[in-house]
């Protein structure tokens, strides 16, 4: 198969597309397959490689950011580095863009910063753990129906497709995501109420859009994370702001 590519090349403040052919790619490569493909023709005739992210190659880690013909990972229901050649047609003209969010700076090339997501983590997203023996695991039992929702949850990649989908550029869906699968279980009570408004104020500190209801994010996720999640979040925001204000430990005042 041959391809046409418009590819968003930058280094520094200012990008612009360039054009790249590349041929005899197998229907069966992946898209980034693809792209190492054509950093070889580049490299091997002197040219400057594209850079692009990638680490798993197997949907899993999150880092193969491209917005492929204008949709994040492609729109097809999966990451970019799970998108086959064979899903174009010959001879296709396919562009090639990084994610754009003003929370997530172009790095080089198609390689943007998500280290906006670490910090939004690191503002709440952790259970008190004790030191010392393991608990036996069936003093606390969950129902299977909670245990399944948090499971959900818990298989967000932290891509941020959501994001680059996103008109507002809102990070609600990974947020809520990361929030929702501790502040489900039992183990996620103790800093439940201090865990949403912080992970949320640290959101909104790190540019991060406000979401309109747009639902974009829902159809980009390649994990089919639910925006019923930030309903979710919302409520537990609303509740650890509003109605029961908590000390510092994350304990609830007595009403
Ligand atoms: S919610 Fe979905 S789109 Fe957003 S970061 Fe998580 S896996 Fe990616
Ligand atoms: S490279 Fe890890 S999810 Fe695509």
């Amino acid at each position: 198969m041959n391809f046409s590519l418009k590819i968003w090349r930058q280094d520094g403040s200012q990008g612009r597309f360039e054009d790249y052919e590349v041929s005899d790619v197998s229907a069966d490569s992946s898209f980034l397959e693809m792209l190492d493909q054509l950093n070889d023709q580049l490299t091997e005739s002197g040219g400057d490689p594209v850079a692009f992210d990638s680490d798993c190659r197997e949907g899993v880690c999150g880092t193969c950011c491209l917005v492929i013909n204008g949709r994040p990972h492609g729109g097809r229901g999966g990451t970019t580095c799970q998108l086959y050649m064979r899903h174009f047609a010959d001879g296709e003209t396919i562009t090639i863009e990084p994610w754009r969010a003003t929370a997530f700076p172009v790095v080089r090339d198609l390689v943007v910063d998500r280290s906006a997501f670490d910090r939004i983590i690191q503002s709440g997203g952790y259970i008190t753990v004790h030191s010392g023996p393991k608990p036996e695991p069936n003093t606390m039992p969950i129902e299977p129906e909670v245990a399944e929702e948090a499971l959900d949850a818990a298989s967000c990649i932290g891509c941020g497709a959501c994001v680059a989908a996103c008109p507002n550029g809102a990070a609600m869906l990974f947020t809520a995501a990361k929030i929702s699968h501790l502040g489900l279980l039992p183990q996620g009570q103790p800093e439940r109420m201090e865990r949403v408004r912080s992970m949320v104020e640290k959101m909104e500190d790190e540019g991060f859009g406000p979401c309109r209801n747009y639902g974009e994010c829902e159809a980009a996720c390649p994990k089919d994370i639910s925006i019923k999640f930030i309903g979710r979040m919302n409520r537990d925001y609303l509740r650890a702001t509003m109605v029961e204000p908590y000390d510092r430990r994350g304990k609830m005042k007595p009403q």
